[in-house]
């Protein structure tokens, strides 16, 4: 539970006590340490259960809950309060700013928006305990062309991340055409990412987690539509609200990209932590990385979030060398796969993630690390032997060496 948030809850109102209640309980990433229906008791309750966030709805009586949230900032200053309110009146969100509030929600709350405040106090909080953000990560994974292992990443990293006791994880299939991350999970799911898309107001996280698929890796998938033109029905805007609303809930969010950097592609680079451009040695995909970057760097921070991944490393005797990639496209690559024809295609044919079908394998050691590396876990990169430059990463994993 390191990177849980732990919340208190003060609403007299039974109602609307009843539904903040419901949607807290059903994020893995906040735990309701403690509930109350009176203002006058709650300094009480946060001086006993010592909560990382206090949230106090002011409906019931503004003038009273507001001096709670002024006096909750002497009496514990490590609590982070969070103000929940009907009433939009810029002076009462001075008021609540000025009482101390971190922050300012409106009734009816709007889940992305609880989520985004959490994750900013969860950053914040997380931040200056120990040093490491532990908010949600999103890791988009990009191909710079088509086949280069993109899904097979996706997938199998989502599986490495998700055997971690600490990890929650959802896979987003955003290749909404094509995408095979099901048949690559042998999933056969009820719901996809349009029925999500189009319900996305009207969910709250027990029913979110209910829409995905669960594998018995633990990974939770969102696949893509089942009908060709029904990926026209998916804007930028659902996206952006269902990758909000999986942040909300899990500790990562892996999202397999479609190669096409259309619109639904570029919110999910946006709004990515980490973006692992997949490639391969060859010409076609380090001319493509360039012209990628460019265009990366003309969009706000892409450009920064980018992760190179060197995927089938040692595929042929002629292939471009590391050092060569690196000059041509300017920058390190951060992590090698290596070539292993046998295993992916028994994995692929057997619908069985690498971590099950073949947990001793190189490959598989190399993308467990991997997670390990994107979760922060240093030790993990030292036990590999994998160097600073990028270059040596992994060498030591590949098969035969
Ligand atoms: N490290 C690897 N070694 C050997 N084969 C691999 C490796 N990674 C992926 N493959 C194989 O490459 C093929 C393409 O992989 P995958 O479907 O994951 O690529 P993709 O980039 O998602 O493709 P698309 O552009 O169609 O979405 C698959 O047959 C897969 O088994
Ligand atoms: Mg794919």
């Amino acid at each position: 539970m390191s990177n849980v948030l732990r919340i208190a809850l003060v609403d007299p109102n039974d109602a609307t006590r009843e539904a903040l209640k419901k949607v807290l309980l059903g994020m893995d990433t906040v735990w309701l340490e403690a509930e109350c229906s009176r203002y006058e008791f709650f300094s009480d309750v946060i001086a006993q259960t010592h909560p990382d966030i206090g949230l106090v709805v002011i409906d019931a009586n503004p003038d009273k809950a507001l001096d709670l949230v002024a006096s909750l900032g002497e009496a514990s200053p490590e609590c982070a309060v969070l103000v929940v309110s009907s009433s939009t009146d810029g002076n009462l969100i001075l008021r609540a700013m000025r009482a101390g509030a971190k922050e300012f929600l409106a009734q009816p709350l709007r889940i992305e928006d609880l989520a985004g405040a959490l994750s900013r106090i969860g950053e914040r909080r997380f931040g200056r305990r120990d040093g490491k953000a532990r908010g949600s990560q999103v890791i988009a994974v990009a191909g710079a062309t088509g086949g280069v292992g993109t899904t097979s990443i996706a997938v199998n990293l989502g599986c490495a991340l998700a055997a971690k006791d600490t990890n929650n994880v959802a896979l987003v299939d955003l290749d909404l055409c094509l995408g095979d991350a099901d048949v690559q999970l042998d999933a056969i799911p009820e719901y996809t990412l349009l029925d999500v898309a189009q319900n996305v107001t009207r969910l709250d996280f027990s029913l979110l987690k209910r829409s995905l698929t669960k594998h018995s890796s633990g990974l939770y998938l969102l696949p893509r539509p089942v009908q060709l033109e029904d990926a026209a029905l998916i804007t930028q805007e659902d996206i952006q609200r269902v990758i909000g609303l999986l942040k909300a809930s899990f500790t990562h969010v892996v999202l397999d990209l479609s190669k096409s950097y259309n619109p639904v592609d570029l919110i999910a680079l946006e709004m990515a932590s980490h973006i692992l451009l997949v490639i391969q040695l060859d010409l076609p995909c380090l001319r493509n990385v360039v012209r990628l970057m460019a265009s990366f760097k003309e969009m706000g921070n892409l450009a920064d979030k980018v992760k190179i991944l060197v995927n089938r490393a040692g595929l042929e005797q002629g292939q471009i060398t590391l050092k060569k990639a690196e000059e041509t496209i300017g920058r390190q690559i951060y992590w090698q796969l290596p070539n292993d024809y046998r295993t992916m295609i028994e994995v692929r044919n057997n619908g069985v993630p690498l971590i099950l079908q073949a947990p001793k394998a190189g490959i598989t050691h190399a993308i467990v690390a991997l997670a390990d590396a994107l979760h922060g876990d240093e030790e993990s990169i030292e036990t590999v032997g994998a160097t600073k430059s990028g270059i040596g990463r992994l060498l030591s994993l590949w098969p035969n060496k």
